[in-house]
């Protein structure tokens, strides 16, 4: 047994965190320091936070607002900077798969929402992202009536596509790319949702018009252009390659030389 955990390995960590707190989107928001004691290197990120916060509720102050759904890294709802990073200090991680052993007995942890005038702050560390839901309304899916489900293999994918279409249907929506951005660039979270569908019959069809409306819609919900700085692509948990955003140009190019206005 280690001399400072309960098993072999663990480690109990005392830790200063610095949190945004913020009553409502009208509010002014502050930091806030708070003492994390006794936390174990076992422990994920959220769990931290979930002791934290009983230990504020045990005394009479309201817990920390955060997001967080499946706590294993599918479904994007968490979504944390982390000492200036989106998702913390490991790569290809969400904020929930970050473990506490990522960090040093005596740390201080500054975490903050994501910043972006798009996701606006509703409490404390919880924004809306639902512009991205809107963006997705716009063009991210197929028109066209396809029936019914049909049997598996009756339209043959060569693996080359099916594979390039996987890598952007990997993408969680956390929004991380948009929160690393010095612009707030969805360009990286667009090109993904495109990218899987613009390899496969169906969708290729649309892509153009799917990139048009996609890109358009972003600009109507404040998001700033993509200028390269290739942010997005280092802080995006699931890895989505810059590529994406390329196959985006290039299909939105197609669609303003063909656009009669
Ligand atoms: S592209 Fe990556 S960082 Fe952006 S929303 Fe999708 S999973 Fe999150
Ligand atoms: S809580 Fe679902 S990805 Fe983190």
């Amino acid at each position: 047994m280690a001399a400072d955990g309960n098993h072999s390995g663990e480690k109990l960590l005392n830790l200063t965190l610095v949190v945004w707190r913020q009553k409502n989107a009208k509010a002014e928001g502050q930091f806030e320091t708070y003492q994390a004691k006794g936390i174990s290197t076992e422990q994920s990120f959220l769990e931290m936070l979930d002791v934290v916060n009983e230990d504020l509720i045990a005394a009479g102050k309201d817990p920390i607002a955060f997001d967080h759904d499946c706590r294993e890294g599918i479904c994007g709802a968490c979504s944390l900077m982390i000492n200036g990073e989106a998702h913390g200090p490991q790569r290809g991680t969400t904020t929930c798969q970050l473990h506490m052993r990522q960090f040093k007995d005596g740390d201080e942890i500054v975490i903050e929402p994501w910043r972006a005038t798009a996701f606006p702050v509703i409490r404390d560390l919880v924004v809306d992202r639902h512009a991205f839901d809107r963006i997705q309304h716009a063009g991210g899916y197929i028109s066209v009536n396809a029936g019914g489900a049909p049997d598996a293999n009756s339209i043959p994918i060569p693996k080359k596509d099916a594979d390039l279409a996987m890598d952007g249907a990997a993408c969680i929506g956390c929004g991380a790319c948009v929160a690393a951005c010095p612009n707030a660039s969805a360009m990286l979270f667009i090109g993904a949702k495109a990218s899987q569908f613009r390899y496969l019959p169906q969708g290729k069809v649309e892509k153009s018009q799917r990139a048009l409306n996609m890109i358009t819609r972003a600009d109507e919900e404040g998001f700033g252009s993509c200028r390269n700085h290739f942010e997005c692509e280092a802080a995006c948990p699931k890895d989505i390659p810059r590529r994406v955003m390329a196959e985006l140009y290039r299909d939105f190019t197609g669609a303003a030389l063909t656009r009669e206005d």
